[in-house]
């Protein structure tokens, strides 16, 4: 038989034992394949007889059984394509119309989001947010805060040296000295950021956590005014029923300086495990910028004078939400920071 018959018939024996295959059966269509397409298949034995075919008529053969073979593989593959979606043709195995696979969607760490809240409520009443270097010296930590060389304040906080000279912010308030350094007053500013101490870790304290400082100054300030602004913060974060007090205490760069308090916010200042039963959970640490520290970056404190606050936001979001441990929001847990999803 020439070989272009041997070809035509190749096809039709092909197509009749594809037409005797159901659509489930892989194996068969596996066997097929070996048989028609594989290395020493039906296809490459007509290959082999091409060297045998006169001069003239080997293109043209050649062609014919390309042709052949693309086919064939085309067939296959089609079927293939049927036997592994189980159901009709490859055009047909993707349903355009079929609702997508859900994609997880991630939320904004309870710091995160605490450390917005705060920013929102001091930007809708003027203050704008500066961010300053969590590496600094000590003079922008320490000095110009009021702090000197073996002041015992410096004992307040573990400090994590870098070089003799540099330290790991302890707090956000070197940004104060940074923003009076660099704007001339009146200065309107929250400042945001981590902060570092070299604490033993515990379910209450970690040796970093976030803090936002704030700092307020024009001709003028009174007490009261520093009041208000942080009465007005603690209503707007924990809601209108909270009460909020000013208890004496010392910073060295306030003058004079306090701590602000709210009412328990589990049990309404009765007295319970959560604020130690005082009725009171501490917030923040602020008072009036101690005239040394106008005068170290400038200032004239005759003309000048003013308020500041720093307050912990592990502490806020902690208070809050009723969290137990702050080591949860540095151990990326994802029970727990679902929950604030
Ligand atoms: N820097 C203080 C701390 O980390 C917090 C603080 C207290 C900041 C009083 C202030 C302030 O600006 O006036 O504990």
């Amino acid at each position: 038989m020439a070989l272009a018959s041997k070809i035509e018939s190749l096809r039709k024996d092909f197509k009749k034992s594809l037409d005797g295959l159901s659509a489930e059966d892989k194996k068969a269509l596996e066997q097929l394949k070996h048989k028609y397409l594989g290395r020493k298949g039906k296809v490459a034995d007509l290959f082999t007889e091409v060297g045998s075919v006169p001069d003239d008529e080997r293109p043209e053969i050649g062609k014919l059984l390309n042709k052949l073979k693309s086919e064939l593989t085309h067939e296959i593959v089609k079927m293939e394509g049927a036997v592994s979606t189980g159901a009709g043709l490859v055009e047909q195995s993707v349903d355009l119309s079929l609702p997508g696979d859900e994609i997880p969607m991630g939320s904004l760490h309870p710091i995160t989001q605490t450390m917005r809240e705060v920013k929102q409520i001091f930007q809708a009443i003027g203050f704008s947010v500066a961010y300053g270097p969590e590496i600094d010296d000590d003079y922008h930590n320490f000095e110009a805060l009021n702090i000197p060389k073996h002041h015992p304040a410096r004992d307040m906080q573990d400090t994590f040296y870098i070089t003799d000279n540099d330290v790991l912010r302890t707090h956000t308030s070197n940004t104060q000295i940074h923003v009076m350094e660099n704007q001339e007053p009146p200065v309107r500013v929250i400042c945001p950021g981590r902060v570092y101490r070299n604490e033993a870790i515990s379910i209450r304290s970690y040796c970093l956590f976030h803090q936002v400082e704030g700092l307020y100054i024009d001709e003028d300030v009174s007490l009261a005014e520093m009041k208000g602004t942080l009465e007005y913060f603690c209503r707007q974060f924990f809601g209108d029923e909270v009460k909020a007090r000013f208890r004496p205490s010392f910073f060295p760069f306030t003058e004079p300086s306090a701590e602000v308090d709210i009412s328990c916010l589990m049990c309404d200042g009765e007295g319970c495990s959560m604020c130690k039963k005082t009725g009171w959970l501490e917030i923040m640490g602020c008072g009036m910028v101690d005239p040394a520290v106008l005068k170290m970056v400038g200032y004239d404190p005759e003309k000048w004078s003013g308020y500041a606050w720093g307050m912990g936001i592990e502490r806020l979001a902690i208070l809050k939400h009723g969290i137990d441990d702050i080591r949860l929001f540095f151990n990326g847990d994802i029970r727990f920071l679902r929950q604030f999803g």
